[in-house]
């Protein structure tokens, strides 16, 4: 098996660290366009090879896509990060030119590849992959969710004191801190609701921290976060070169489900062999079904920019 993660930074360095470190594959390429970055970060990681004990051979390349050749998963970070007081949407301008041109470049070399996009704004940089390459629907996801899901579960175990690894959580719609939807009445700890535990008060101040969740680090920081973008980034992977048909938030084209199309968008998704594999179907409340829509109409103008670019 054969892995590349596009752009050598915090995110993608990290990405390519655990994908290592879990020898998801035997061969991994990091690519980034700042001459020595990739192949720096590349020799670094592989002196780890022998203190953490993983055989996956890592490989740094500046922007020759001939060494991504016949990878199965590509994973597109490259692009600029969030500054503090920053949007994600925000970076749309630069980053569209971007993963337009790493996604023309990966299917050059890789046309059977599994796309996972980590570049913000995502839900329209996964939209943008989708159409400039005209890949089967099931092969472009967006990761955005599978990281919200994440900081969810671990506002929740803050508050309830418990594992996050008990949690069932997930955030759909979309990967903006206004857009996101923390599904707190479907969250469950070990199968119980986790509104039984929580009073609304709680349980509003973790919807509000998991929707800034993002920004929070980016204050705290002075740039947008890596270990869990990189670490979402990784589980997807995982599950895809595993087989695992585990169920992630993933921002992916809807063609009706949720009652959208037209659109990239986060609902629970199958992640398996083939990429996306299936939408789960949440059954939605009222209040739940107008904030999807909501999410949509944001990210559908946000999908308009792309337009006049
Ligand atoms: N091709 C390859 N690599 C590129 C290109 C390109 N056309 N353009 C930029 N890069 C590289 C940069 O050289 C840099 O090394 O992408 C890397 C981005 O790394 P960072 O600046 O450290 O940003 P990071 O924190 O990793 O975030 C990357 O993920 O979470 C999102 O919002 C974040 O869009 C951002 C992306």
């Amino acid at each position: 098996m054969k892995v590349t993660v596009i752009g050598a930074g915090a995110v993608g360095a990290t990405c390519a660290d655990n994908i290592a470190l879990k020898e998801l594959c035997n061969e991994l390429v990091l690519l980034d366009i700042k001459e020595g970055i990739a192949e720096g970060k590349a020799q670094d990681m592989m002196q780890t090879a022998t203190l953490l004990g993983f055989d996956t051979k890592i490989t740094g390349s500046t922007n020759d896509y001939s060494k991504t050749a016949g990878s199965d998963v590509v994973v597109i970070t490259s692009g600029l990060p969030r500054k503090p007081g920053m949007t994600r949407e925000e970076l749309i301008g630069v980053n569209t030119g971007i993963v337009k041109t790493v996604c023309e470049n990966v299917l050059k070399h890789s046309p059977n590849a599994i796309i996972i996009v980590i570049s913000n704004p995502m839900d329209t940089m996964t939209y943008l992959a989708l159409q400039s390459t005209n890949l089967p629907k099931h092969r472009i996801i967006g990761m955005g969710g599978t990281l919200d899901s994440a900081r969810f579960k671990y506002q929740l175990s803050q508050h309830l004191g418990c594992s996050p690894a008990d949690l069932n959580a997930v955030v759909v719609g979309g990967h903006g801190d206004t857009t996101m939807i923390p599904l707190i009445r479907h969250a469950t700890w070990n199968s119980t609701p986790v509104s039984r535990y929580l009073s609304t008060e709680q349980q509003e101040k973790i919807v509000k921290d998991t929707m800034v969740g993002g920004a929070t680090l980016t204050a705290l920081i002075g740039t947008s976060a890596w270990y869990a973008p990189g670490a979402a980034g990784a589980a997807l992977v995982e599950s895809i070169l595993r087989d695992e048909k585990k169920l992630f938030t993933c921002c992916v084209s809807l063609e009706g489900e949720y009652g959208q199309k037209d659109i990239c968008l986060g609902v629970p998704v199958i992640i398996g062999k083939n990429g996306w594999e299936r939408i789960l179907d949440f059954d939605l409340n009222e209040s739940e079904k107008a904030a999807f829509q909501k999410s949509a109409d944001a990210v559908r103008s946000m999908n308009d920019v792309l337009k006049t670019l």
